[in-house]
């Protein structure tokens, strides 16, 4: 047998000549410029107890959930974990998913119908665009964060008695940091009537008072249809929650298929969500700290002479553009042997003469760390 149908292989080649190949590889200890642990809780030891002792109290010592939701892995902390995020996030009911990019194609596969219109920001994360190919909807992107072109849009699509109309947008742009203009959406999306849906995978854990995201933020949580909060970034574990109505839960334990046709989360993953929360509740003093960071680091960007270089962003990430992949690559590889974990965002992820260096900053980076890894880049910077 071939290894490889030839036109696999013919675009694995193709692939590698445009200096885009991908490969798993080993995380080396470097400093770390690159995950999306932003406030350090993937290793806290502290939560690893914490969720440990929900489990033990809960007698749910099990190592997987021997079932999808529906069956029999809708164990009995899903319904604690529920409950506090809907409070937590002010929100009249939570549905957890296995990951960020599980629910997105549920939720986007199944909500917007036939006929349907959904207008989605250009720089939206995979997950939401394969969602909206999996719908029988039309889609139109606009232009990123341009509320403008998202008007002349609207107004070329109204509603109409037959058709629902959807705008999703991210509220931190996981590729360049920046804010959506969630004010300006919400009014549209209230002057057109039409569902607003906003991912907040860069935003919780990062703002709001306890790390609720940007919607609690800006107080917007009762004008937008749902939200999508990711547990695989700031909160440092995994899966994802939609919140929402109660009507829209209801509808999508019925109707989303990348939450019924799954096994579930095992319990310790739940736990873990429990135990982070807890601590997100009682004020977790890392958020402060991210925030520190985050203005030194555009402080550094200023003394520096390198802010033409990158996307303003008031977030955790900041995305210094070096048009090429073979570039933005070789930069990343001089940094990483100076110690430093700074990843290249190569097109087609992004696109052509876009590509990136994308800095995540983290609570745990110390300013040495921050200063000494932008005097390096300033040396290698074209
Ligand atoms: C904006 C956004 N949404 C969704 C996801 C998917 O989340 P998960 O990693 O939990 O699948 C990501 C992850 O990269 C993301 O950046």
């Amino acid at each position: 047998m071939q290894e490889l149908p030839l036109k696999l292989a013919k675009t694995l080649g193709i692939r590698k000549q445009q200096n885009a190949f991908r490969s798993l590889k080993q995380n080396v200890k470097l400093i770390d410029f690159s995950s999306n642990d932003y406030l350090g809780l993937a290793s806290s030891e502290k939560i690893y107890r914490q969720a440990h002792h929900i489990l033990s109290n809960n007698t749910l010592l099990k190592n997987g959930a021997t079932g999808s939701r529906l069956l029999s892995g809708n164990h009995k902390i899903y319904d604690l974990a529920e409950n506090f995020l809907a409070e937590f996030h002010h929100s009249a009911a939570a549905l957890i998913y296995n990951s960020g990019y599980d629910a997105n194609i549920g939720f986007f596969a199944s909500v917007p119908k036939r006929g349907d219109v959904v207008f989605y920001d250009e720089l939206v994360h995979a997950s939401i665009r394969d969602g909206i190919i999996m719908s029988n909807a039309k889609s139109y992107k606009f232009k990123h964060n341009d509320t403008e072109d998202l008007k002349i849009k609207l107004k070329r699509n109204p509603k109409s008695e037959t058709s629902e109309i959807y705008i999703v947008t991210e509220s931190v742009f996981s590729m360049d940091g920046a804010f959506a203009p969630l004010n300006e959406l919400t009014g549209l999306s209230e002057e057109y009537g039409a569902f607003l849906i906003v991912d907040e995978a860069h935003a919780s854990g990062v703002f709001g008072e306890k790390g609720e995201g940007l919607v609690q933020q800006l107080q917007l949580q009762h004008r937008v249809f749902a939200r999508l909060i990711t547990f695989g970034k700031a909160p440092g574990c995994h899966g994802a929650v939609i919140l929402g109505s109660k009507g829209l839960k209801e509808y999508l334990v019925n109707f989303s298929r990348s939450l019924i046709y799954t096994t579930a989360l095992p319990p310790h993953s739940v736990a873990t969500i429990i135990a982070v929360y807890q601590n997100f509740q009682e004020g977790f003093p890392g958020i402060q700290q991210l925030h520190q960071n985050i203005i030194f680091f555009n402080h550094q960007l200023e003394k520096n002479k390198l802010v033409k270089y990158f996307i303003p962003s008031k977030s955790a990430v900041h995305s210094c553009i070096i048009p090429g992949n073979e570039q933005v690559k070789k930069i990343a590889g001089d940094l990483a042997k100076e110690g430093f974990d700074v990843k290249p965002i190569l097109s087609p992820t992004v696109s052509k003469n876009r590509e990136r260096l994308r800095f995540c900053l983290h609570s745990f980076n110390s300013e040495s760390e921050i200063t000494g890894v932008l005097k390096k880049l300033t040396k290698l910077i074209p």
